[in-house]
């Protein structure tokens, strides 16, 4: 039986190698995007996998834009809630709308995709919310007092959420990426980012695959006995 997967941010970056390779174990994969148009034709063009324009945070979005993802596609038997920005800045600078844009779509987001799907997961007793928090999530990062915030908050969220799908067939569980060569990461200027990279055991930038590969993992039928677990990527950085 042919499973549905939908990775939000799924064109660009981590969510890319998510949606890539669950495509090529057999999943029908659709993916979300908010913003780069050109970026997200040349994946589908590139893939086959169709994409679906739309903001995360936006609650009434979200509800729209899944009821025709599931009308095109099936019902969505696995959700990743990929997508998620930055707006790094030291407390003392950071504006208001720096947090809320963070909070809004790092943390309302997850609310945001799940609640929609959760219904229909729960009717058929089957599905897997694989989340992506962040190391940052875990220890707290100098400059990121919103994103580390969010992230801390989607483990919360992870945990109790797994606890009310247990019964269902529904596993919930997040994956903590630590530093991995994306768009995002290369926005960090270049001497902190080199700062960084000395502190990871590994030495070295984790891959975007690396991190798909614990995704694929949370998806299979295997998985169903891991729930509320948090999964752990990020070159032997921190331990938790
Ligand atoms: N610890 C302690 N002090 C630090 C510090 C750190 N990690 N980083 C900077 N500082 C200090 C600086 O030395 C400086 O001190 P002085 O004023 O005494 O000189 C002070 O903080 C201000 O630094 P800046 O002038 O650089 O401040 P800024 O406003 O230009 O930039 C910043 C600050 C935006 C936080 C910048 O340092 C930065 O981008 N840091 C990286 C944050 C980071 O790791 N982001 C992760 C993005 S990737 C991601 O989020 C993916 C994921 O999940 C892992």
């Amino acid at each position: 039986m042919q499973r549905t997967a939908l990775v939000t941010g799924g064109s660009r970056g981590i969510g890319e190698a998510i949606s890539k390779t669950l495509k090529s174990q057999g999943y029908n994969v659709a993916a979300t995007y908010a913003g780069n148009d050109e970026k997200a034709a040349a994946f589908t063009e590139e893939t086959g996998i169709k994409t679906y324009k739309w903001d995360v945070s936006d609650y009434d979005a979200c509800v729209e834009g899944i009821a025709k993802v599931e009308e095109e596609n099936g019902p969505i038997d696995i959700l990743v809630n990929n997508a998620g920005i930055t707006r790094d800045a030291p407390f003392h600078k950071m504006k208001l709308e720096q947090w809320k844009q963070v909070i809004d779509t790092n943390l309302s987001g997850m609310f945001n995709m799940t609640h929609p799907v959760w219904p229909g997961m729960r009717e058929r007793g089957f599905g897997r919310i694989i989340n992506i928090s962040s190391l940052n999530g875990q220890k707290g990062q100098f400059g990121q007092v919103n994103y580390s915030s969010a992230k801390a908050g989607d483990i919360g969220f992870t945990r109790a959420l797994a606890q009310e799908g247990a019964a269902k067939g529904i596993t919930v569980n997040a994956v903590c990426p630590g530093y991995i060569a994306t768009e995002m990461v290369m926005a960090v200027p270049e001497k902190v980012r080199e700062a960084i990279i000395g502190q990871i055991p590994v030495g070295r930038l984790g891959e975007p695959e690396e991190i798909a590969a614990c995704v694929s993992f949370l998806a299979s039928e295997e998985a169903g006995f891991m729930t509320g677990a948090t999964l752990s990527a990020n070159g032997g950085q921190f331990f938790s």
